[in-house]
């Protein structure tokens, strides 16, 4: 009885869906590269067309600015989950230690049809390997956290960063002033002067926006004006 009510529920929901709509649906599906309208390559799409923006959701409204994008036309291997952990340790950071991890999770709408979901990575920079791979969640640093953009709506793969510096865990991850910008900064320089992770060899090709985040520190958390900046990154494997 219940089979033939969801065979109904499901015949009845594509009879409402306009074909020209299941088609926009179905291609919008079809993943990362994608071919825009005018013949030129999609490698990342702006959020807010769909409801989303360039702000994670840390507390209330307030959040981190998302100020680094890597486009879904980057070596495919760093659209991988493992790619990207390789990719990161190459630029200097390393993963958050299991087990050890504190501080908020954060959450993103990136326009892609996922609405608000929760942050896939949080990696720290680096320091000695003195003490495990523990140290650096205590010593602050660099850090960022990311989300993919691979929901359905807006399946392009690219990779959304907040990266910024903190001080060190004493001060329980507060940002330094100025801490989006020179967190940002960090995170391109290293890419786009190129990196090696065993033996992956990759370079950045960067293009700055202006037009995607508003400057100062309306809506930021920790009331830490950034500069507006958000670098798109293209990263080739050499
Ligand atoms: C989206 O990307 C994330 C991170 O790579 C992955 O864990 C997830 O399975 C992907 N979702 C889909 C629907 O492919």
């Amino acid at each position: 009885m219940s089979a033939i009510w969801l065979l109904f529920l499901v015949v009845s929901y594509a009879a409402a869906v306009p074909l020209s709509e299941q088609a926009v649906l179905k291609g919008l599906d079809e993943g990362a590269p994608t071919q825009d309208p005018s013949g030129g390559l999609i490698g990342w799409y702006d959020p807010r067309e769909r409801g989303g923006r360039l702000i994670d959701y840390t507390i209330d409204d307030l959040g981190e600015p998302l100020n680094v994008i890597i486009s879904g036309l980057s070596d495919p291997h760093i659209l991988t989950d493992k790619g990207f952990q390789d990719y990161t340790k190459s630029l200097g950071y390393s993963q958050e230690c299991l087990g050890l991890h504190y501080g908020n999770r954060h959450y993103a709408d990136l326009g892609d049809g996922d609405m608000q979901k929760i942050e896939l990575i949080l990696a720290r920079q680096h320091y000695f390997p003195v003490w495990g791979t523990c140290w650096e969640s205590l010593a602050g640093g660099h850090h960022f956290r990311a989300w993919r953009q691979n929901g359905t709506h807006a399946n392009s793969g690219a990779w959304f960063i907040g990266a910024s510096k903190e001080f060190d865990s004493s001060k329980n991850h507060k940002i330094v002033p100025n801490g989006w910008n020179l967190g940002r900064d960090w995170f391109v320089e290293s890419a786009v002067a190129g990196t090696h992770y065993r033996n992956h060899w990759w370079e950045a090709g960067v293009e700055w926006r202006t037009d995607l985040l508003e400057e100062g520190s309306d809506g930021i958390n920790h009331g830490i004006a950034q500069d507006g900046r958000v670098a798109v990154l293209t990263v080739k494997r050499l």
